[in-house]
């Protein structure tokens, strides 16, 4: 397979100037006051995405994706290391990279085409359809800078789906518009993997990954963490977390959770579709803590098909072991694997204290000749 995007042990600095004089007149006498910091936003980071590839970015605020992305598009220049690119890249960077804001969306159309190296005839060919699908209507003669958050993201959008691309960047961005346009989005891009395209796609969202990349790659403060699996990256960056969440608690008073056994009374996951199920989930806490279960079922291919209502189960973990049972009323699913996420949200900072991925997996034997993932009970009458 032929690689699109080969990224080959990028850094990238920013320096940050830092003033001691407050007055610009003191500014202006003492130019060379104050002092420069040099920020790491990325440190060495090397991968590389075959054609065809759909691959997710994951980290927290400010672990350098949309640097990353930036360097990826040419937008910014990496301080050392080295990026090709195989094939035409359309991007979707975050708000306020892209569109001048002084110009209308035509015209801003126009100027992404020729950046691209499209002819203003070939712009005009596929003018109407970004239109349409950006469902902008007579706002596309509108300044830019007069747009709301979800217009601007959906004519960016549009254009970047429409001028044909290679590979397709995306950040973030699809968080923005509304339900109906992401689901139109998605489905957009899921057109664009059964083509063969490649994608590079940075997202909060954790399902999003999950259900539309068979690779991620997970950063933390400016270092690759991760890089392989979705399942695999996800466990990493979020037993990172964990351990972030833990240095904090050796500040505070806090705790220190780990879960360490998911356990059925009969010794095995295997259920009949329709059956009820019960599980323990042993946790070891280090100090009194207060948090809600969470727990999550995907199926193999990544879709969730349930999660808890995290805020409806609070559970009150002593120092030592503690167990927490889990009643499944009844398991409505066909035949299949279903993995099982679980773990402990802590309330007031709303972050992730404990997490199992893929702490057990289901196994669920169907005799009735439904098709799909779960059982309605559909009977069927002529009336
Ligand atoms: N032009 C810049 N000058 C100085 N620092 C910058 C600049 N751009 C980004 N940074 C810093 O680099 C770090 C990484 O930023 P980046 O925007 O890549 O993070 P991110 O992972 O995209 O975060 P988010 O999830 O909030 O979008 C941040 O600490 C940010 O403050
Ligand atoms: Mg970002």
């Amino acid at each position: 397979m032929t690689t699109v995007i080969d990224v080959q042990g990028v850094s990238k600095q920013f320096k940050i100037h830092h003033e001691r004089h407050q007055s610009l007149k003191e500014r202006l006498l003492h130019p060379k006051s104050g002092s420069t910091e040099v920020f790491h936003a990325l440190a060495d980071i090397n991968f590389s995405v075959a054609s065809g590839e759909t691959v997710g970015i994951v980290g927290h605020n400010g672990s350098g994706k949309s640097t990353l992305l930036k360097c990826i598009c040419g937008v910014l220049q990496p301080t050392s290391g080295d990026i090709r690119i195989r094939g035409n890249l359309a991007a979707l960077l975050e708000l306020g990279a892209g569109f001048q804001p002084e110009l209308s969306g035509r015209d801003n159309v126009f100027l992404y085409g020729a950046m691209l190296g499209f002819s203003r005839r070939m712009v005009d060919e596929i003018f109407d359809d970004i239109v349409a699908f950006s469902e902008i209507g007579h706002f596309i003669d509108t300044q830019v800078k007069f747009y709301s958050s979800g217009m601007y993201v959906r004519l960016a959008f549009a254009v970047a789906v429409n001028v044909d691309p290679d590979i397709l960047v995306v950040d973030e961005v699809l968080a923005v518009g509304d339900e109906r346009f992401q689901a139109k989005c998605i489905d957009r891009i899921r057109r664009f993997q059964e083509e063969g395209r490649s994608i590079l796609l940075v997202t909060h969202n954790a399902d999003q990954v999950r259900s539309l990349c068979n690779r991620a790659i997970a950063l933390d403060g400016g270092l690759m963490i991760a890089d392989g699996p979705t399942q695999d990256s996800l466990r990493i960056f979020r037993e990172h977390l964990l351990e972030d969440s833990v240095e904090l608690d050796r500040s505070g008073a806090q705790a220190n959770v780990s879960i360490d056994a998911i356990t059925t009374p009969s010794g095995t996951f295997d259920v009949k579709s329709g059956a009820s199920m019960h599980f323990d989930v042993d946790v070891t806490s280090h100090g009194a803590y207060s948090g809600n279960f969470v727990m999550e079922i995907f199926t193999r291919s990544g879709m969730l098909i349930s999660r808890n209502d995290a805020q409806g189960s609070p559970v009150n973990l002593k120092p030592g072991s503690n167990r927490i049972g889990v009643d499944l009323a009844q398991i409505p699913l066909l035949d299949g694997v279903y993995d099982v996420n679980v773990g402990i949200v802590e309330h007031q900072r709303n972050t992730v204290i404990a997490w199992r991925e893929q702490a057990a997996s289901i196994q669920v034997s169907y005799g009735g000749r439904e098709g799909g993932i779960v059982e309605l009970g559909a009977s069927i009458r002529q009336a």
